[in-house]
């Protein structure tokens, strides 16, 4: 058995990937942490009849567990992967905090000093489809964000066969569920506020996730600067689907681009390429650890790409379980599908 600990158990995230744990036969819960509620029950905060102490981080048993899943907010996590690492812990953060590799970017994006830029170049972007092979290797996982996962899957495999027009916008337009905000209650996620509403919110080039976005985008051989992204807030509690529009260096076929992507993602478990003719919806993946994603050519060098996750399961904790996986040589799949 692989032993584990989660560190921000009571928010969406950590919540989700501990009931994931739960049906993983190779994975054993060791502790879970909470500073609000150490002391309490996870069983008190969610509808669930099952049981697990909540305990502060500080007093988390690091020597007892072969990986740490953080899932804490950007800024908190830093520490908790500090004190993991130096245990000798892997370490699946679900945070921003190590996603970027360069330390003043993140300080220009996430306003605060970066404590630990040495472990940037240590740490590993967790899209198993883009990196799995690295993704073996590290001790330190980022896992991505969830509208930069819709994304990066849509273009990677344009940016892969290099037929993105390098000259061209590449527009994504994204939705998210209210969970992607986290637990905590603002007025932005406050029920009055987002039903029967759908409001558009850091728009062009604003969005914090939009830093990763190029980041991959460049590493990959495309145009960062050329994206284009503008989340909104859709009244629903979970799901996620970005349209990609983008123009072609190349004219091709419906069928070309199809074969395009059936074939950069044939035999990844948690990749589902619709039909020709097909669109991706959020129904297509809400509650699973899926990405669906279609593909419409308008033009012979024009596409539309609807990429839907649900952003807490490819978006977040399944995603993280799927890098788990990879990172022990355990099946991608476990306890995902
Ligand atoms: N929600 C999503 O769809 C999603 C998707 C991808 C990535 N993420 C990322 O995953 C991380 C967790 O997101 P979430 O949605 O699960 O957030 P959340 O629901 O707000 O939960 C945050 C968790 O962190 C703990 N926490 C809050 N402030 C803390 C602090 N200063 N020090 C230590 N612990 C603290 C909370 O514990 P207590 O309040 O019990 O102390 C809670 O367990 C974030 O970095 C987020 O950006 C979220």
């Amino acid at each position: 058995m692989i032993k584990i600990g989660v560190f921000g158990a009571t928010g969406y995230t950590g919540f989700e990937t501990i009931k994931i744990i739960r049906h993983h036969p190779m994975a054993q819960l060791m502790f879970a942490t909470s500073e609000s509620t150490a002391g309490g029950n996870l069983g008190d905060l969610y509808p669930v009849d099952w049981d697990i102490p909540l305990i502060s981080a500080a007093n988390a048993p690091l020597d007892k567990v072969d990986a740490v899943f953080c899932c804490l907010p950007h800024g908190a996590s830093m520490s908790a992967v500090m004190a993991a690492r130096q245990a000798n812990v892997r370490v699946i953060d679900l945070s921003a905090d190590f996603r970027l590799t360069n330390s003043s970017v993140y300080q220009k994006w996430y306003g605060i000093a970066h404590e630990s830029p040495q472990l940037l170049s240590e740490a590993v972007y967790g899209l198993p489809e883009i990196n799995r092979a690295k993704i073996r290797e590290t001790n330190l996982l980022a896992n991505p964000g969830c509208y930069p996962t819709t994304v990066l899957l849509a273009l990677y495999p344009l940016l892969k066969a290099k037929l993105l027009d390098p000259t061209a916008s590449i527009i994504a337009d994204s939705k998210s569920g209210v969970s992607g905000a986290g637990r905590k209650a603002t007025l932005k996620t406050h029920f009055v506020e987002v039903n029967e509403n759908l409001s558009p919110y850091n728009i062009g080039q604003s969005h914090r996730h939009i830093a990763e976005m190029i980041q991959l985008v460049n590493e990959l051989g495309g145009v960062g600067d050329n994206l284009i992204f503008s989340p909104h807030l859709v009244p629903i509690s979970r799901g996620m689907l970005s349209t990609v529009y983008v123009s072609l260096s190349d004219k091709l076929t419906a069928d070309m681009v199809h074969n395009l992507y059936a074939e950069t993602y044939a035999n990844q478990p948690l990749m589902w390429i619709l039909p020709l003719g097909q669109l991706a919806t959020m129904a297509h993946t809400q509650r699973t650890n899926l990405a669906a994603l279609s593909v419409t050519l308008v033009k012979p060098d024009q596409l539309i790409i609807c990429a839907s996750i649900d952003n807490l399961g490819k978006g977040a904790a399944g995603q993280a379980v799927q890098c788990f996986n990879v990172m022990f040589g355990l099946k991608e799949e476990t306890a995902l599908i």
